[in-house]
């Protein structure tokens, strides 16, 4: 069981799951990003006719804090995923964010001058990973290589 904050992230992400527009994969992803104000935001993933074309869940959650002015202000964020099937979404293993997703995630970390929380989580079990994220993208390249957040 996670601590508090990461399980109201969890618990969001699986909310936001239940969106997802996945028919493709069939894989439904949830994300809910913790301001540091307290606030968050959702995301899903928006899968598209065009495979490649798709969204993960984590980048439109971004996105969508990127759309408030935000983006200086992400504390962590919290994952799920799971197969979708007629009864809802199941799996019981953690997911963790592809590596797209972390380097979107690194935008907003250097941005805000955060080490970003990530807690991975499953639709189903009760075990939620907690890592920083310069773990899960060690020797990131981002804005501050470009003399931008720093
Ligand atoms: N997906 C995410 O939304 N986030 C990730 O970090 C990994 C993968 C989505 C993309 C696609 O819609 C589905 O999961 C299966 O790959």
């Amino acid at each position: 069981m996670a601590e508090v904050a990461g399980q109201v992230l969890i618990d969001a992400a699986r909310t936001a799951a239940v969106n997802a527009h996945a028919p493709y994969s069939r894989f439904a992803v949830g994300a809910a990003v913790l301001l540091s104000d307290g606030t968050v935001v959702p995301g899903t993933n928006f899968e598209n006719a065009s495979y490649g074309l798709s969204l993960c869940a984590e980048t439109v959650a971004i996105a969508a804090v990127n759309v408030a002015g935000r983006l200086a202000d992400v504390v962590a964020i919290g994952i799920i995923g799971g197969m979708i099937h007629a009864g809802g979404i199941t799996g019981t293993g953690p997911i963790r964010p592809c590596g797209r997703c972390r380097q979107i995630l690194n935008e907003a970390a250097q941005i805000g001058g955060r080490d970003i929380m990530v807690y991975c989580g499953s639709a189903e079990g009760d075990e939620v990973e907690r890592h920083h994220l310069s773990d899960l993208l060690p020797y990131a390249f981002g804005p501050k290589d470009l003399g931008i957040g720093i």
